[in-house]
């Protein structure tokens, strides 16, 4: 056996656990795990196999579960917002639900014995939290505008929904993609202003002409891990809208079946790409797709800046508004939340957006009923005009309920930003993300100033700190950050910060 044949025999813990067993099967073991409850559960059941469901052990919370759903484009309806703030109410004080920065939901306080009504629940109002966990292909992301923004190119909630039908089997669940060698995530953008972070998707899709002809050039690869972060690269491919879903299914077939597999840290799509040139890498695809796949347009329609659409604006269709609330690191009540779907439903259309700022917009706001929605209490915590940081600020989940975060994120993320509002005026938001542990979930590398939880010393002691990052820009040029200093005890991080954001962020005090 050569070496590299002998490597790939060598399986490592997950490909063990997948091997052993597929992620997908515990969907038929729920009522039984819910039976028998979390204790007895088998480890790897428990730990693992229950995130191609949606449902994750949280070690820090141990038998209060988070569950991870699935809202392509971040879409959600007021009915689907009422169901799950009923879900997390009954958790009282444990329960709550964080909007995520894949425009995403994620539930805290689940209990395993309720997860089977959950579910039902769930599929009664079209939801779902299939493979969203593990190494499967996460929520996947659009213009949280798509359908009401005047500017748009391309309405992309269907081909979101489509792709996710594919790989989900409706909702079902599809064991053609349950065992990917790693996570993998896609971004459709219709959009002028790259509202998705085209730059950081395994595979995104960005608006381009050819001929006047509407279609997307293709990027693949972006990814961030502890070890490497990458912006994805172009495939060099130009596709119809009509063709999106069959080049997502070739290029995932393509990685299920020749990505590395051996170690956990080189198994993402770039590594394969790396490893066979992307000339080859798109030669498989276009052999997998049985297509031959147009050259990239020459330019793409990513000429905005991003926008946080937290404000008024008019759509598209006449007489109607979304309006953008900023909701502070993403944190939701169960009362926020049904709230928030009475709002949709007395002055909107019984729809809500998340944004991968972590914040929520309601659509179709009637001009004549616009000033009695600003007037509403909710408003008062999810403001349309929050301070200009505030509104920025993105924070991961952090060591509240993450077992991997080495620092507390979102409470202190909040509590700093509030202090340095009080000394600093601005005339542009500055945007901020804290993330708990160099895992990346909370997107440093795209922030003017990203903060990434880490262990430091002072005084001879070990103390939470941060490392910090610069130069993430988003948007028409967007560029990844780099870590421009290390080790930052959390408690001197404030004079540090507010140096930095009066000599480079146009602060001044108050
Ligand atoms: C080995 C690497 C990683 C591990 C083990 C990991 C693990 C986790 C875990 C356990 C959570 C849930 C924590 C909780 O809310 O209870 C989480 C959240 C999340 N992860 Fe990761 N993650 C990794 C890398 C990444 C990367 C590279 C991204 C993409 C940039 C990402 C995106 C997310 C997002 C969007 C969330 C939701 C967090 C939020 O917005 O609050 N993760 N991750
Ligand atoms: S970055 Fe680390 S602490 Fe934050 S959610 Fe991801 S794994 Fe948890």
């Amino acid at each position: 056996m050569t070496s590299a044949a002998e490597a790939k025999t060598k399986l490592n813990k997950f490909e063990k656990i997948k091997a052993a067993k597929d992620g997908l099967a515990v969907k038929t073991e729920i009522e039984e795990f819910a039976q028998i409850g979390w204790e007895a559960m088998d480890t790897d059941d428990r730990d693992h196999r229950l995130k191609w469901l949606g449902v994750f052990f949280r070690p820090v919370t141990p038998g209060k579960f988070m569950l991870r759903l699935r809202m392509p484009s971040g879409v959600i309806t007021s009915e689907q917002m009422r169901v799950l703030a009923e879900i997390v109410q009954r958790y009282g004080d444990d329960g709550n639900a964080d909007i995520t920065t894949r425009q995403n939901l994620q539930l805290r306080g689940i209990r395993l014995e309720d997860v089977p009504d959950i579910f039902n629940r769930m599929q009664q109002v079209g939801l779902t939290s299939v493979q969203s966990g593990m190494d499967n292909v996460r929520n996947i992301t659009g213009s949280p505008v798509a359908g009401l923004d005047a500017d748009e190119l391309y309405d992309t909630r269907q081909l979101v929904q489509q792709v996710q039908d594919m790989i989900t089997g409706n909702g079902e669940g599809n064991p053609e993609f349950t065992n990917l060698p790693r996570k993998f995530n896609i971004a459709i953008a219709g959009c002028r202003d790259n509202s998705v972070h085209a730059e950081i998707n395994d595979i995104a899709f960005v608006p381009a002409f050819k001929d006047e002809t509407f279609g997307f050039n293709v990027l693949v690869g972006g990814f961030f891990s502890a070890k490497r972060c990458d912006a994805a690269i172009p495939l060099n491919a130009w596709v119809k809208p009509n063709q999106v879903v069959s080049l997502c299914r070739a290029i995932l077939e393509v990685f299920r079946d020749n990505g590395l597999r051996e170690n956990r840290q080189k198994s993402r799509l770039m590594w394969l790409i790396d490893e066979w040139g992307i000339d080859k890498f798109r030669r498989e695809v276009e052999t997998q797709m049985g297509e031959t796949l147009e050259a990239e347009a020459e330019k793409d329609e990513i000429l905005w800046d991003k926008r946080d659409h937290i404000g008024v604006y008019t759509q598209k269709q006449a007489g109607f508004n979304y309006v953008g609330l900023n909701v502070p690191v993403g944190r939701l009540y169960a009362n926020d939340m049904f709230e928030l779907a009475r709002l949709a439903e007395v002055y909107g259309q019984g729809e809500l957006r998340l944004t991968v700022e972590q914040n929520l917009i309601i659509p179709y706001v009637s001009d004549s009923r616009l000033e009695a929605l600003l007037t509403e209490p909710l408003l008062e915590k999810f403001s349309i005009n929050p301070a200009p940081l505030t509104r920025a600020l993105v924070s991961c989940t952090g060591a509240q309920f993450c077992n991997f975060a080495l620092i507390e994120t979102k409470n202190r993320a909040l509590a700093l930003v509030k202090e340095l509002e009080a000394e600093l005026t601005f005339t542009k938001p500055v945007r901020i993300h804290w993330t708990g542990c160099p895992n990346s979930c909370g997107q440093p590398q795209v922030a003017d100033i990203g903060l990434m939880g880490t262990k430091t010393r002072k005084d001879g002691k070990m103390v939470e700190g941060v490392d910090l990052f610069m130069g993430g820009k988003v948007g028409k040029e967007a560029e990844l950050g780099t870590c421009v200093k290390k080790g930052i005890a959390c408690e001197d991080l404030k004079p540090l910060l507010r140096d930095l954001l009066v000599d480079k962020f146009g602060g001044t005090a108050k």
